[in-house]
């Protein structure tokens, strides 16, 4: 029997929508795999009601099926679904990892992320690599049509989860089709600014990189309190907020000693708004580990 955690991860960034990553170091899925003659899947932890153990349907099913890898998998979620830190793409990202280990395939780190990109399709309709690819590779990623780009990069921040459901599928529905050239210019000036930041372990460049006016405002609408949660997080000392991936999850950059008091005024603002929420103070982290 093999053991993999892979951890959440958090996509877009603001600037970076559909290609940014990074790695958090917690909270992460765990995922168990021993060699079987069909696939089986056990579903057990946060949301676990939600996620269906049917290989057709589960994320990790798809993986196993890209890699010709018969196993009984046992899941256990740290990372509840819908909640805009890479859940679904968690379990694809370490069922793969175990598995090509397990049967012994041979591919690259770099190589398993369509793979598991496969997996995390069956849950959200498309297959993104901005969540799998940091939660198999770790730091933070730039992954394009023409491949990942890691950086090792170390910036703390803060993700906060309010107990509100938004579903990928519905969070794409609202992305305008259409941007202005200005926001054009000025998204590809926060992607660079952020990236810069990512190498310099930057908080302040990582947030200032961190704005986005065209996703980010129209997903807004869809979570209860965000604009208030937001500036009461800069308030505390965030030097960037934007939502997680597709939301409801919003995530703050800061500075080392800013941790506490981001989270705590996310938390109280969310609660303000009748939002029960939880955070997590994490960094920048590794991506899936073998056990
Ligand atoms: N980049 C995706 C989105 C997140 O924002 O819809 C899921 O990969």
């Amino acid at each position: 029997m093999l053991t993999v955690r892979a951890p959440a991860t958090s996509a877009n960034l603001g600037s970076g929508f559909d290609v940014f990553g990074v790695a958090l170091s917690h909270p992460a899925d765990v995922v168990r795999v021993e060699k079987a003659d069909e696939v089986t899947i056990e579903v057990t932890g946060a949301g676990s009601q939600y996620i269906p153990e049917d290989p057709e349907k589960n994320t990790v099913g798809a993986v196993a099926d890209a890699l010709d890898a018969p196993a009984r998998i046992k899941i256990d979620k740290g990372i509840r679904p819908a909640s805009g830190l890479g859940s679904s793409a968690a379990s694809a990202a370490a069922a793969a990892v175990a598995l090509n280990e397990l049967y012994d395939r041979g591919h690259s780190r770099e190589e398993l992320v369509p793979i598991a990109a496969k997996g995390e399709a069956v849950v959200s309709g498309d297959a993104h690599d901005d969540n799998v690819a940091p939660a198999i590779m770790g730091g933070f990623t730039i992954a394009t049509d023409d491949g990942v780009t890691k950086v090792d990069a170390d910036v703390p921040l803060v993700a906060c989860l309010p107990d509100i459901v938004v579903s990928t599928r519905d969070a794409r529905n609202v992305v305008p089709q259409r941007a202005k050239v200005s926001q054009l210019v000025e998204t590809v000036g926060n992607a660079a600014t952020l990236t810069t930041g990512m190498h310099r372990d930057d908080p302040e460049l990582v947030g200032q990189g961190m704005y986005d006016s065209v996703v980010t405002p129209a997903r807004a609408k869809l979570i209860d309190g965000y604009d208030d949660v937001r500036e009461a997080a800069f308030d505390a000392g965030a030097t960037g907020v934007t939502i997680s991936g597709a939301g409801p999850a919003v995530i703050a950059a800061c500075h080392e000693g800013d941790r506490r008091s981001v989270g705590t005024a996310m938390l109280e603002t969310f609660d303000a708004h009748g939002v029960d929420a939880r955070v997590h103070q994490t960094h920048i982290g590794d991506g899936a580990t073998l056990y």
